[in-house]
């Protein structure tokens, strides 16, 4: 069922399924995901009924960040594939009636990239240097870093280039992702390039990494209080490399190309910043579309706090742009964990990483998160597994873990698991081939394999299809910035978005509907349909105008 392809607007209230290409599916049996079985899988994804795709990295790279350090943005990494694979998928999907957005890593390339191999081979004076930051070492044999910056990923943001030369280059994440300088004029012109190519292979949009920091202090100067070593910005004004005012304008110029084709082309940021209030100043016409809420991401499962979170974050917005709204990624503990415990936010999740967990409480939780979040006004991304309620796997040994991020130990390995596609027995659970994945999967994903939950009607995957499906019926336009609440307890969520109303209980006592209710769908399983038990989400139709569900 092809979409509507003079469509403009799809973006505002799409269902956006995240691809970690490497764990997605296997095509060629040697335990690495790869496009092929993506291209295989696409049926799946129609059934599902998404509407959009974002694929995470899939150019080529050393792999040092899972993809995340690309050393040529116009072509595939071989392990996925090739451009023919990855155009494949691209028509194969517009023709199941799936729109792609794929990503685009702008602030750092791997230290592979031809440019910075150029680089490191210039002259000092050598225009090739101005594409990234190099500096001269601190102390009498400029044996100290530059400034002093700290990676993501742990240690000092700056590598020297020798061991006895003076020159340093900056990595706000790994040593092997130096970053880009964006007032390289060169350097923008090549990526407005690299838009194009992928534009004009069919892709509709990008999902754009690490969209908050590609501007720098060109001072660089140190970061000066304690507070400002946080990862995310701190109390500054205005921080020397993170949501810098002058980005916009990186994006004011990729808007032009994106507006350029018809029907345009998309964005989504990927902008950690300190308020809505900010990341709002990325959203406009002539800047980005739209960027992700990381708040819902991190709020613990509480009423007061959930509901403070969506009014903020709608009022902070203030119609610029729809809300996209996401609950889990290839970055964080998967939400099935972090609402399994008793503090249930991330940086509780972070705290009390491989503690025991009732994985069956987080994953009565996460049913109702995800009918929360699809009722929500505006965007939602799936994070891959979300439908088939994945937990992350915590008990990884560190030997088998890849991820370079240090700092949040023990690494994001454990929601990158190869997804359980059937329980056939094999070790990876028909993720591909008969050998075991590129990470080890957990003997007991057999029972929440696809397979598995397709003919369960109380399963997950069921209730993902379900939901998506009223959705897509309900959903009008207009939906996107439409949201009342509701009069209920405090510890109960109740709101409507056209005709789409939503009830989460999060306390601890049932809650009665009036039998006057028209209920649609419930994340719990069994029982009276006019009862919302507590950590479950009821769906009802409420035609505009008419009484509430009480
Ligand atoms: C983004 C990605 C993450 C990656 C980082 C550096 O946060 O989501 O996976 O490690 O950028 O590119
Ligand atoms: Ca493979």
């Amino acid at each position: 069922m092809p979409y509507d392809v003079a469509d403009r607007s799809w973006w505002q209230t799409a269902v956006v399924y995240q691809v970690y290409v490497r764990s997605f599916a296997d095509g060629n049996g040697d335990g690495i995901g790869d496009l092929l079985g993506l291209r295989q899988r696409l049926p799946y994804l129609h059934e599902l009924g998404v509407d959009a795709l974002w694929i995470t990295p899939w150019y080529s790279t050393p792999g040092v960040d899972g993809g995340y350090d690309v050393s040529d943005y116009y072509d595939i990494n071989p392990e996925y594939g090739t451009l023919a694979d990855a155009e494949a998928v691209i028509t194969e999907a517009h023709r199941l009636g799936i729109r792609v957005i794929a990503d685009i890593v702008p602030n750092h390339t791997s230290d592979q990239h031809p440019w910075f191999q150029r680089a490191i081979a210039a002259d000092p004076a050598d225009p090739a240097r101005n594409r990234y930051w190099f500096r001269p070492g601190r102390g009498e044999h400029a044996n100290l870093p530059p400034n002093n910056w700290l990676s993501l990923f742990g240690g000092p943001a700056w590598t020297r280039l020798t061991p006895e030369g003076p020159d340093w280059y900056l990595h706000l994440f790994a040593a092997g992702q130096p970053d880009l300088n964006w007032t390289s004029p060169a350097l923008a012109a090549d990526f407005e390039q690299v838009l194009r190519f992928w534009f004009d292979r069919g892709i509709d949009g990008f999902r754009i990494d690490v969209a908050h920091g590609l501007t720098k202090d060109p001072l660089l100067p140190d970061l000066v209080h304690g507070d400002d070593l946080v990862l995310l910005g701190g109390a500054q004004q205005s921080h020397p490399h993170w949501d810098r005012d002058e980005t916009i304008d990186i994006y004011r110029r990729w808007r032009t190309v994106a507006d350029s084709y018809d029907p345009p082309k998309v964005f989504v940021a990927e902008a950690w910043v300190d308020s809505t209030e900010r990341l709002r100043r990325y959203l406009s016409p002539d800047a980005l579309h739209s960027a992700f809420n990381f708040g819902l991401l991190g709020c613990p499962w509480q009423a007061a706090a959930l509901r403070r979170e969506i009014v903020d974050h709608l009022a902070g917005l203030g119609g610029a742009a729809p809300a996209t709204w996401v609950l889990s990624n290839h970055d964080v503990i998967r939400h099935v964990t972090r609402y399994s415990r008793e503090d249930t936010s991330l940086d509780e999740a972070r705290q009390h990483y491989g503690e025991p967990a009732d994985l069956e409480l987080g994953r009565r939780r996460a049913r109702a998160a995800a009918l929360l979040t699809l009722a929500l006004p505006g965007s939602t991304y799936i994070y891959q597994g979300d439908e088939l309620s994945l937990a992350e796997v915590e008990d990884l040994p560190a030997a088998v873990r890849q991820d370079p991020n240090t700092s949040d130990a023990p690494g994001r390995d454990g929601c990158r698991i190869p997804l359980p596609w059937a329980a056939d027995g094999t070790p990876t659970h028909g993720f591909g081939g008969t050998g075991p994945g590129w990470l080890p999967s957990p003997p007991d994903w057999a029972t929440l394999s696809v397979t598995t939950q397709s003919g369960d009607p109380s399963s997950s995957l069921t209730l993902y299809r379900t939901a998506l499906a009223l959705r897509s019926k309900l959903r009008a336009p207009g939906d996107e910035h439409d949201l009342h609440w509701l009069d209920a307890s405090p510890q109960v969520l109740a709101f409507r978005s056209g005709t789409l109303g939503c009830v989460v209980n999060i306390g601890r006592e049932p809650v009665q509907l009036s039998t006057q209710t028209d209920v649609l769908l419930t994340s719990g399983v069994g029982g009276d349909p006019l009862v919302v038990e507590p950590d479950t989400t009821t769906w009802i139709h409420i035609p505009a105008a008419s009484a509430g569900p009480f």
